[in-house]
């Protein structure tokens, strides 16, 4: 058989799966037995494994169940929904709630309650529900905007399509996870790789009959919006969810101190097995929705909570092969490639070594046998050497000095704050010079966080580089789609998809735009805070003409480090090309203020010593939450200098020469009307 007669023969057998798939789902009727599909499926995997050319995306090696449609309305959440930081271990907790204690400036003893609810590994949806009635249902989406998929959510028994109870809310969003149980997903295995899978694929379906068929149950933890809700708790608010006719997680505690959120954990984690569906770990939530209030939130998650994962599984294996990876920064990475095993249901080829330090403290050494970790979404890594079982002719892996991408010098950064060197090695080069470094810059620009381009993902950006289609980031927006389209694997569909996506990204905020460009340091919370500073592309641009960049300086949150790396950005000739060529693609919306009107409009502040039962982080952002501004500098332009205990005496001899108001925490509580 010549390469298009197999090619022909994959296309034939990916077929069938679908018509089998679509009969299944649409029609509820079976034409092939369970065993007899799963050895089709096989085929085309086989096939697959052997022929390296063949790729279809409706093979099952791409989508696994039945394929969602692409049909829902895309509606805007009111309040966004977020995702949480992650904990592994007692260090992480300890952190967690160290932070917690220094923003509310609450001291040790002062203990925090927090509602512990396991955390069930499905999909999350938001119930709008209006005066009692359940009005609409939606996916999470990218957190900000999700899917119209109120039909699919109404065949769910779990959830109550009419609450008649006094103290519901007249408007509330619901939310919670959808999810399949683990004896219920054994009777519709054979379709899906996952019991999360199969509640994702129920849950977007054109027919809501056949999502009426999937066993999916629903458990609500959390809401969005909400109108007149007069509860103080979580733990009143998931005992009130319950009274209005919800499903709730049994297993949610009240807990305070992290040696019992550790306790609670470990015995979660041994009952685990006997649990009716998947857990993957343990949500923290602060329980006083004032203290939550208060504590808001970091760029992407709630500072009041945390998902304390369960821990990792391990799996021997050997390594056959190192590998240095380039990254978007340049950091030299090694990853161990090895012997496949398969850790907790997954199949692990690679795993990472971190850094030349690791790899020299832990001798990892081609041929050795070792321990492989796979924590929850994380990738492996290696935690141990069997030493006894090393090969007497092995020899000590040698790191490369050069950039194994462009040949660059490689050099390890001296970090100002330890006063160490780096762990890291990297390539000097500063960006697009350098192959790897270019390649990574690309997916990160066009990645999630970024401009979140659908459908444009990792592999493509490598395959679009492969077919020269790809050099920098403004090729996106020319691309040649004449030659995409008579790619394999593309079709006509396909391309104006990708082109519909592109097109609909040409319109960006400044936040992200600052983001995609990668500047190293300057992640998404810094882009923010530099967005919300700047206000308008123009001002950001100007910084490439204006090298005085001290203004920046002025910005709570960024420092030295931030405007050296942001400095030498502009620096880059090459930056400077994609930026301007940006410019003239993009619309890069400014940054609307939030409550422009508020009660310290046009005023600045600055503070200095210590306050008095507030930490300053508390303090910065009551400010800007009443339209304030923070700067760090006694300049004319300060308006306020609030002195707390103790304050530098050099920064109050300056305020009183340039006639600044100076107060105290006392008057500055009470110009926010609040009493100390
Ligand atoms: S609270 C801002 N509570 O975990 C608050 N989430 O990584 C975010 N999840 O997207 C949600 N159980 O899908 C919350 N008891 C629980 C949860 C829970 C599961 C999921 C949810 C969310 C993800 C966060």
């Amino acid at each position: 058989m010549n390469d298009k007669e197999i090619y022909k023969q994959y296309l034939k057998k990916i077929k069938l799966i679908q018509k089998y798939n679509k009969l299944y789902y649409n029609n509820n009727k079976t034409d092939i037995s369970d065993s007899q599909f799963d050895i089709l499926k096989r085929e085309v995997l086989n096939l697959e494994n052997k022929y390296k050319f063949l790729k279809d995306k409706n093979s099952p090696s791409e989508t696994v169940g039945f394929k969602p449609s692409k049909i829902f309305k895309k509606i805007k959440h009111k309040v966004p929904m977020l995702s949480l930081g992650n904990a592994f271990n007692e260090e992480d907790l300890i952190n967690f709630e160290k932070k917690i204690n220094n923003f509310l400036s609450y001291k040790k003893a002062d203990e925090i309650e927090y509602s512990a609810e396991p955390k069930i590994d499905g999909i999350s949806a938001s119930l709008i529900y209006k005066n009692g009635n359940f009005i609409r249902g939606l996916s999470r989406g990218d957190g900000k905007e999700g899917e119209d998929i109120t039909e699919n959510l109404k065949t769910i028994k779990d959830i109550p399509k009419e609450i008649k109870i006094k103290n519901f809310p007249a408007e509330i969003d619901i939310r919670g996870e959808v999810f399949i149980q683990n004896n219920d997903f054994e009777k519709i295995k054979g379709k899906f790789a996952n019991p999360r899978n199969a509640a994702s694929g129920s849950l977007r379906q054109k027919d809501p009959n056949i999502t009426k068929k999937m066993p999916i149950k629903f458990i609500a933890y959390t809401y969005g919006y909400s109108k007149n809700m007069k509860i103080n708790t979580q733990s009143d608010f998931l005992k009130n969810l319950k009274l209005w006719g919800f499903k709730i997680n049994r297993f949610n505690k009240i807990i305070k101190g992290v040696k019992n959120l550790i306790i609670n954990h470990k015995a979660l984690e041994e009952k685990r097995k006997e649990i009716e569906f998947d857990i993957d770990g343990i949500v923290y939530k602060v329980n006083s929705f004032d203290l939550q209030n208060r504590l808001g939130f970091a760029a992407n998650a709630p500072r009041w909570a945390i998902a304390h994962k369960f821990s990792a599984n391990n799996s021997i294996s050997e390594v056959l092969h190192i590998e240095i990876q380039v990254g978007r920064t340049g950091a030299l990475t090694p990853v161990a490639k090895i012997k496949p095993v398969n850790i907790g249901g997954v199949m692990v080829s690679n795993a990472t070594l971190h850094n030349e330090d690791e790899i020299n403290r832990k001798d990892i050494r081609v041929g050795d046998t070792v321990t492989v970790e796979r924590a929850g979404d994380v990738i492996p890594h290696v935690i141990s050497v069997d030493l006894k079982k090393r090969k007497k002719n092995s020899i000590k892996f040698n790191f490369p000095k050069e950039c194994p991408s462009c040949g660059s010098k490689t050099i390890k950064d001296f970090n100002e704050v330890t006063k160490k060197q780096d762990a890291v090695r990297r390539c000097i080069s500063e960006g697009y010079e350098c192959e790897k470094i270019a390649i990574e810059k690309i997916k990160h620009f066009v990645s999630k966080e970024a401009f979140n381009i659908d459908g444009f993902g990792k592999k493509i950006v490598e395959n679009f580089w492969k077919l020269n289609l790809l050099r920098l980031p403004q090729d996106i927006f020319k691309l040649n789609y004449n030659k995409i389209t008579k790619l394999e694997g593309w079709g006509n569909l396909s391309v104006s998809n990708l082109k519909y996506s592109i097109e609909s990204k040409k319109i960006i905020s400044l936040e992200r735009f600052i983001y995609a460009l990668g500047i190293r340091h300057i992640g998404q919370e810094n882009a923010k805070l530099l967005a919300r500073h700047l206000k308008s592309a123009d001002s950001f641009f100007k910084l490439s003409i204006n090298s005085d960049m001290n203004d920046l300086a002025n910005i709570d949150g960024i420092g030295e480090t931030q405007i050296k790396s942001i400095k030498n950005f502009f620096l880059n000739k090459t930056n400077l090309k994609v930026i301007s060529e940006l410019k003239k693609i993009l619309k890069i919306a400014n940054v609307a203020q939030i409550n422009k009107n508020g009660l310290f409009k046009n005023k600045t502040f600055m503070f200095t010593g210590k306050l008095n039962g507030i930490s300053r982080a508390e303090a910065k952002s009551l400010i800007e939450q009443n339209s304030g501004k923070i700067i760090s500098n006694v300049n004319k332009k300060l308006d306020y200098l609030i002195v707390g205990e103790k304050p530098t005496t050099k920064k109050v001899n300056n305020a009183k020469q340039l006639n600044i108001n100076i107060i105290n925490q006392k008057e500055w509580m009470k110009m926010l009307n609040k009493t100390s």
